[in-house]
């Protein structure tokens, strides 16, 4: 059976034009004016665009003594609600665990999800095993390593292994990436604030001021730079980060930042609220940040120095984050995003003129799939690309509950925020799985998309450390050794 959709203009990431779209087998089968199909979707006065791809996820990830709340069904049945068709989840073995064996537990978790993903594999602790095993996982169609440089005494690598293992990434042609804090910073300034009495949640966000971020962000900047391996920059959350990230990039280095939705519209008072659950419930590695720092990100998406927006999506249930009552190092690090992401940015980012659509469309869905070599299966609006689409309207509104979320945890941090900009429609792979704000999607209707390694790229910067690669000079007349 195909699909049409008709009535609507295609929004991409550089172009925007009325047209009709024709889906046959999943994918797009023709773009075109007076296309036919056998079921019609009206797109009047909407935008076709690809669907969004949400590339930093954790679901029913193991952190901090418990799971995260949002599973692979929850949390990409909230995607979906949003308009997001595909999600990247992080593979994280536990320190000593290997790799091939984390992917293993992902992949149980995973055959739940209603909408498409891939995953980063995480690397939390260094050997010969993993050095081999990364290798496998590149096979297996993971490209992107993560490396945490904070949670010292858990997921925390140093530097020699950071080195070791960029370089491991880059001669595999992949992808490195850095949650970029300096941890033991946090872990000192953590220690320092208990013993003063600062145990409430407002105490989290002094541990881990801005310069903790941008410290980590040029060390790991510089470090990738040595080992000759592009970097992808998570959650990047102020100034000092983002600074870092524009001047790798005005000096040539291929280093991408993504900025979470959170850290855009959400800033560090909601950490003073007199509510400890309110205030608990934001807390989240980093922190939500001033004013400026909100400045900065929104200028960094507008100027293309800062490149994707994502959710983190790390959902903790309120009886969770009460572990962390009387010491905030035992809050669950993590907030929602998932449903929320795409209506926040259009109404914060296209509504107030900071971004076009088009843009709109490249930091949700087309840079992430080119960063992450998905495009154009995913990412695009193209003959042959996967029917991964969101038919938008930039009229509709809502106002943000958890009492009509999909998620399921017990708030949203965005509680009360009016959206303007919703689905219509969702498509994944061609099947509506959202239809005028309900929800009728498939359980393990999600398959894993693998990706290739960056030969591009990587050749590109192997071409470089060739070129600047140490040589003995050759010498003549070497004085004699000893006097
Ligand atoms: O606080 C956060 N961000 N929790 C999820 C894990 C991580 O650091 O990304
Ligand atoms: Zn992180
Ligand atoms: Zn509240
Ligand atoms: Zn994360």
């Amino acid at each position: 059976m195909s699909t049409v959709i008709k009535g609507g203009t295609i929004v991409t990431a550089d172009l925007s034009y009325p047209a009709d779209v024709l889906i046959e087998d999943g994918r797009i089968a023709a773009i075109g004016q007076g296309l036919s199909g056998d079921k019609v979707l009206d797109a009047t006065g909407c935008l076709i665009m690809p669907g969004g791809i949400d590339p930093h996820t954790h679901l029913e990830m193991p952190f901090m003594g418990t799971y995260s709340a949002d599973d692979f069904e929850s949390g990409t049945r909230a995607a979906l609600a949003g308009g997001t068709t595909m999600v990247v989840d992080f593979a994280l073995p536990s320190p000593g665990q290997g790799l091939m064996d984390a992917l293993k537990m992902w992949d149980n978790k995973s055959g739940r999800a209603h909408c498409d993903y891939s995953y980063h594999m995480a690397v939390t602790w260094w050997g010969q095993q993993v050095f081999d095993e990364m290798a496998e996982v590149v096979d297996r169609g993971i490209t992107s390593f993560k490396h945490f440089m904070a949670y010292k005494g858990a997921l925390m690598v140093n530097d020699d292994e950071l080195f070791a293992s960029f370089r491991r990434v880059g001669d595999l042609g992949g992808l490195a990436m850095v949650h970029a804090e300096n941890g033991d910073v946090v872990a000192e300034l953590s220690a320092r604030l208990l013993a003063e009495g600062n145990t409430g949640p407002e105490g989290h966000a002094y541990s881990r001021p801005p310069q903790v971020e941008g410290e980590a962000t040029n060390r790991a900047i510089m470090i990738a730079d040595m080992a000759g391996v592009p970097l992808y920059v998570v959650h990047t959350s102020c100034e000092d980060s983002h600074e870092a990230i524009r001047r790798a990039r005005q000096h040539g280095k291929r280093v991408w930042g993504e900025p979470l939705i959170q850290h855009l519209v959400l800033d560090e008072s909601e950490y003073f609220n007199a509510d400890w659950d309110h205030a608990a419930r934001r807390v989240m590695s980093p922190p939500f940040r001033n004013k400026l720092h909100q400045d900065s990100l929104w200028a960094g998406l507008q100027s293309g120095s800062l490149s994707v927006v994502a959710t983190d999506h790390c959902a903790f249930t309120t009886q969770q984050k009460r572990t962390g009552i009387g010491d905030f190092t035992k809050i669950p690090n993590g907030t929602g995003g998932l449903e929320d992401r795409m209506p926040l940015l259009w109404t914060h980012g296209v509504g107030t003129g900071r971004l076009t659509p088009n843009e709109f469309v490249a930091v949700t869905s087309t840079n992430i799939a080119k960063i992450l070599n998905l495009y154009p299966k995913k990412g695009a609006v193209l003959v042959g690309a996967d029917a991964d689409l969101v038919i938008w309207d930039p009229k509709a509104e809502k106002v943000i509950t958890s009492a009509s979320q999909q998620s399921a945890i017990d708030y949203n941090v965005f509680e009360g925020m009016k959206v303007t900009g919703l689905p219509r429609y969702t498509l994944t792979r061609g099947v509506v799985a959202v239809a005028d704000g309900k929800v009728d999607s498939r359980e393990g209707h999600g398959e894993f998309v693998g990706r290739e390694a960056r030969p591009a790229v990587n050749r590109a910067l192997s071409a470089w450390k060739e070129l600047t690669a140490p040589r003995p000079v050759e010498r003549s007349g070497i004085p004699a050794s000893g006097v």
